[in-house]
Order: structure tokens, then sequence, then C-alpha cells
């Protein structure tokens, strides 16, 4: 059998860390954490949230204290009410997808002036339940749904503010699933046709127009695709003065990529500092500047954590075989994304190479390839930057529960969500009389 000793790229985590051949969440081993409350687990550091938004704040106070640009959390990323709260205390507005992150949004007390909805295919009972609540702005997709938009504002007796999602057909350069801005992708008002759309909704009588809204992609590790998008969509806004259109808000998307450990995204201070200072070089300090951030306010914040169940040698490849699957972070099997694999406690063994699995059917259930790990049946494993898109993406699959979600606050460890029971996950079901 081939021995593979390369080191597994890590990220740069600001929660967790490696002391004495022991990880931990903050100040608390995760060996401890696995023994109290049972894998699979997902982990999240408060410190290293609030890390990463006070990177993106300090860009969005300019040299006067003067507030330049909002963070509108991408709830999409994570959406666990303790992690909203979190960052709804740090002062951040939420960006929602659907009626469901609406209610996760109002069940937290968000302000409805501090959300901001996207999303291609909102249903009336979602626009309706987003205009009773009073949102700040509904970031629009298409022409059927600027009509739609108006025919509830005005049985409701409203007025609706909105964006238009311009796909200002730039290439973010990232994997073809989560890129956003191309004009062969389902999202956003092609942008040949924006300013026409701009006249109809204008001429629309519930209808508010307040702001352009634009979202290239996800995992995107450089900025100029940004600046190239950020240059597109000003051109319309300078069009739409021309033509009485007042714009007042610039919402810039999210899409920010974080180090799962080879990327190397710009720093989010620096990142947001140039995005921010090019919009003012080009006249137009005066837009509030709304960003929509997830993954990198909660990727390298979280890990999902995993017991090993078996050491399985194959004819090809030894399979170290876990209590997590695709059904609790669905990345590997979905984009072939890369997550690093650690042994939460350091071991004199010598390391062999296996796939890490897990116990699902499918072939396509696998967490890491490849990986070079000294370990025995009974081990945990530590599966880092598992804060965005994992638990959100999780499902029942194999009728397997979800895993308990904790939430890391120095030497104080916090039960977030606890873990399903299996009976309730058919309560709801029948057989037939
Ligand atoms: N705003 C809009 C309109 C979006 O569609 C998204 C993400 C965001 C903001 C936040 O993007 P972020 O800052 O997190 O990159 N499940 C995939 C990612 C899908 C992203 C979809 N849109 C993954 O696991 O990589």
């Amino acid at each position: 059998m081939m021995v593979n000793n390369r080191p597994t790229p890590l990220p740069h985590l600001a929660g967790f860390s490696q002391r004495d051949g022991q990880w931990y969440a903050e100040n608390i081993p995760l060996a401890s954490l696995a023994k109290d409350y049972g894998t699979p687990l997902y982990i999240y550091s408060k410190r290293a949230i609030t890390e990463a938004y006070q990177a993106y704040d300090r860009a969005c106070v300019d040299k006067n204290g003067q507030r330049r640009a909002r963070i509108h959390f991408a709830m999409k990323a994570n959406s666990n009410l303790a992690i909203l709260d979190c960052l709804k205390r740090f002062g951040a507005g939420f960006d929602l997808v659907s009626g469901g992150e609406l209610a996760r949004a109002l069940a937290i007390g968000a302000e409805p002036a501090s959300l901001v909805f996207a999303g291609v295919g909102k249903s009336a009972a979602e626009i309706t339940a987003a205009l009773k609540a009073g949102v700040k702005c509904i970031n629009v997709e298409s022409i059927p749904e600027l009509q739609q938009i108006n025919r509830i504002a005005t049985a409701l007796q409203c007025r609706a503010p909105i964006s238009l999602r311009v796909n200002p057909d730039v290439d973010a350069q990232t994997h073809p699933y989560i890129s956003t801005g191309l004009k062969d992708n389902k999202f956003g008002i092609a942008y040949h046709e924006v300013l026409k759309t701009y006249r109809e909704a204008a001429l629309l009588p519930q209808i508010d127009v307040i702001g352009i809204d634009c979202h290239i992609g996800s995992q995107i590790t450089t900025t100029a695709p940004y600046l190239d998008a950020v240059d597109k969509v000003l051109d319309l806004v300078v069009q739409l003065k021309k033509e009485g259109v007042v714009i007042r808000h610039l919402d810039l998307g999210g899409g920010l990529g974080i180090s799962y450990g080879t990327e190397t995204p710009p720093d989010i201070t620096e990142f947001t500092n140039t995005l921010l200072n090019h919009v003012a070089e080009r006249g137009f300090a005066h837009l509030d500047v709304i960003l929509e951030p997830g993954r990198s306010l909660v990727g390298n914040a979280g890990v999902l954590l995993t017991r090993v169940e078996y050491l399985k040698p194959g004819a090809e490849k030894n399979f170290c075989i876990v209590d997590t699957a695709m059904t609790e972070l669905m990345r590997p099997a979905l984009y072939e994304a890369y997550h690093a694999i650690v042994p939460i406690q350091e071991k004199e063994l010598t390391p062999q190479t296996y796939d890490v699995v897990g116990p699902v059917c499918e072939s396509g259930d696998w967490l890491g390839r490849d990986r070079s790990l000294a370990i025995e049946e009974g081990d945990y494993l530590a599966i880092l930057s598992a804060g965005a898109y994992g638990f959100v993406m999780s499902s029942n699959y194999n009728t397997r529960a979800r895993p308990a979600e904790i939430m890391v606050d120095g030497d104080k460890a916090y039960v977030v969500r606890d873990r399903e029971h299996v009976n309730d996950l058919f309560a709801g079901e029948r057989t037939l009389p």
C-alpha cells in the first residue's frame, strides 16, 4: 500500500487551534465536546465569527466615522438562530432567499428594514410575507416577478421597494455550480435588458425603485471579477440617472471566498476597502452600499466532528469509514470540494492513506480522498471549514437524524440545536387505513 505523507493543507482558523497534539475550539478540547455531545457534531466558534465580521466592518466605516456600507449576512450559508442572533447584535442585516429564512430573521427579532430578499423564484406567498413584514428591499430577477410584486402590493395597498438584480455577464472563475453572473446562468436580468426593465418598473404604480443589485458567484478568490461587475453596474446607474431613475443603494452581493487549505483569497478588510474605494473613485460615494457575505463570515468558524467507525483495507484503496456522511456535509459529493480533515488528537502511528467515506449507500458519499491519517478505529476526526453550507445543506437521506450544533464562546459550549431523533423524522407520515 502506498503511504502518502503529504501534509494536509490547513486553512487559517481564528477559533480552532492545535496545542500539544490536541485540537481545541477556542478553549475547549474537541475531544471533550465529542464525549459530551456525541458525533456527528457541528461546532462553531463565536470568536471566529466575531473576527470575520469585524474585518468587514472595519472597512465599512470611513476615516471620519461615516458608514459607507452595510453587511447583510447571506443566511443561506448558515441560518442557525444563534449565529443570526450573534451577527444581529454586531449590527448586521440579512440577505434572505425564502419565506423560511424570513421567518428565521423575524424569529431573532431582526429589524425588517435590515432585510433584503433575493431569489429567482419567489412565490406569491413569500412576496406577500416579505411585503407584510416591511423588508428593506426585494431584489427582482425578472419582469414577470416585477409584475407579480406590483399585483401583490396593490392587493395589500402598500408600496414595494425593489432593486433589479443585474446579470453583469462576468466570469467569477469559480465552480460552475456556484457561478451566478454569467449570461447563461438563470440569475438576474440580462445586462442589455436592465434599462428597459427599470423603465417598466418605473411605470408600475405600486413599485418603488430604490436600488440596483448584482451577485456574480461564490467562493471567489480574486478581486478583479468584482471590480468588473461594479463597473458594469455603475455604468447602468449613470444611464438611469440620465433617464431620471434615482438609485439610492448599490447591492454588490456576496461571494468572497475562504481558504479551505490551498486557496489564497484576499484579506476581508483589504478586499472591502478596494471595492468601496473603487465605488467612491467612480463618483458614487453617495450610494449606500450593501454587501451580502455568507461563506467568508462563517465558513472557517465551523468544524464537523466525526468518529472513525472502521478502517477497511481495499484492493485499490483504504477506506476510513466515519459516522458522518454526505447527509451532514454535501459539499464534497456535490462539488468535489476539498475540506481538510484532521485527527483531533495526535498519535504516534505510521500514517496511512485513506479515502474518508460515510455510511450512506452511494459511491458519491465521500468526505475526503487520499488523506494521510495516523488513526485507529474509535478516533475522532474534525472536518474543517464546515461552518458555511454545511448543516444548512444537510438532509435526512437514509433516515439519518441530523447532528446537534454547538457554539463555543471561550470556555463555554452552548447547544444551539438539538440532535434530531429518528422517531421525529417520520412522525408526520401515515400509512393507509
Ligand atoms: N447573495 C446572493 C444573492 C447569493 O446567491 C449568495 C450565494 C450570497 C449572497 C452569499 O455568497 P457567499 O458569500 O456565501 O459566497 N452551496 C455552495 C454555495 C452556494 C452559494 C449561493 N449563493 C457551496 O457550498 O459552495
